[in-house]
């Protein structure tokens, strides 16, 4: 924090990106799907794959499933051959499945183009799923084309840097121009690169390090006194919690796995059967049955909050089963479950083993 008055800042946007670009070649954080600040090599299917995984997600999340995908499916041609359900598994904890299903599609048609992706905004915003972020970014930091490039570090700098006090998301217009006239011709995918490090180090969202910040002299929210009162934020609407239920039934040794529809929350993925619980309702199709009941398993997810109440029984005990694999509970950890229902399975494991 800065309380101190601080002196006019140089308001020349141009100026901006080489006092960046010095800061980022001696302190770019080494990151896997990297290479060196102004270095050549970078596959773009590495940097595609880290995109999607970092949108919603920290890096510190991420690091464990890149590095998994790209054991398995090293190729954009690899993982366009991939089975749906192994894809899909291997997301598992990451959340927003919606991306997974997406990366798959985008790399089908990437395969069918021959394996090599587009290296400009525009067409790479022509394949499925491929967002205006993800085209941006890919197309500068894989291509070195200029693209302006905005995630949520980008528009916490850019909001400081040229004091834009408007609340988000109506202010996303404002910085997005701003960001524009910051973004230099060359090197544009390390500019990015060097906001969202800076983001996340130096320009952090409570307590930001101005003392050590390489755009200070450029900075309108410091000569203002509070640089962390920016971005303004509009007030979050309360979440709503949503009750439903989850059913654990075994038969020796293994437990009932149903594969969610393919759109819609957690869409595709394995899960335990429930009772239709959602974002705008409670779960009301209750499995009929004599059941014992577990404890609750609360999960948060972005636009509500759920109490699910774990539901046990044995298989012998109901007589309409829904469809689904018996997959082993000794290797439930395998199966891929989003985390709301792996949360229930290791609370329904431990009950089981208790009682
Ligand atoms: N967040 C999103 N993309 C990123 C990148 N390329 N480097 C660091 N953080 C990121």
């Amino acid at each position: 924090m800065q309380a101190r008055a601080q002196p006019t800042p140089n308001c020349d946007p141009a100026q901006i990106a080489p006092d960046l670009l010095v800061w980022y070649d001696a302190n770019a954080r080494r990151l896997p799907w990297r290479v060196a600040p102004g270095g050549l090599g970078t596959d773009p299917y590495k940097v595609w794959l880290s995109e999607v995984m970092l949108q919603q997600t920290t890096v510190a999340a991420v690091g464990p499933y890149f590095a998994k995908f790209t054991e398995r499916w090293p190729t954009v041609i690899d993982l366009a051959a991939a089975d749906d359900a192994d894809v899909m598994a291997a997301w598992a904890g990451l959340g927003y499945y919606a991306r997974a299903r997406n990366l798959l599609a985008c790399a089908r048609a990437v395969a069918a183009m021959g394996g090599t992706f587009p290296d400009t905004e525009e067409a790479l915003r022509a394949l499925p799923g491929l967002g205006e972020y993800t085209a941006a970014a890919v197309a500068a930091i894989a291509f070195g084309r200029r693209a302006v490039v905005v995630d949520a570090n980008v528009e916490r700098v850019i909001a400081r840097l040229f004091a834009i006090d408007e609340p988000l998301p109506a202010a996303k217009p404002a910085i997005r121009f701003a960001a524009g006239q910051a973004t230099p011709d060359a090197r544009a995918g390390d500019f990015a690169q060097a906001m969202m490090d800076l983001g996340a180090t130096i320009c952090t969202a409570r307590s930001p390090r101005c003392m050590l910040c390489p755009l200070r002299a450029h900075c309108r929210a410091l000569v203002d006194g509070a640089p962390e009162r920016l971005p303004v934020k509009a007030a979050k609407k309360p979440k709503p919690t949503r009750t439903g239920r989850a059913y654990w039934i075994e038969r020796d040794g293994k437990v009932l796995l149903v594969k969610r529809r393919p759109s819609g929350m957690l869409g595709g993925m394995r899960a335990l059967p429930d009772d239709a619980w959602s974002a705008r309702s409670d779960g009301a199709d209750a499995l009929g049955g004599t059941w014992q009941t577990g404890g609750v398993v609360r999960h948060s997810f972005t636009h509500f909050d759920l109490e699910l109440q774990l539901m046990l029984c044995g298989a012998a005990e109901l007589d309409n089963l829904p469809a689904g694999e018996w997959w082993p509970v000794d290797r439930i950890e395998a199966a891929g479950l989003p985390t709301v229902f792996a949360k229930a399975a290791r609370l329904a494991i431990a009950e089981r083993d208790a009682g």
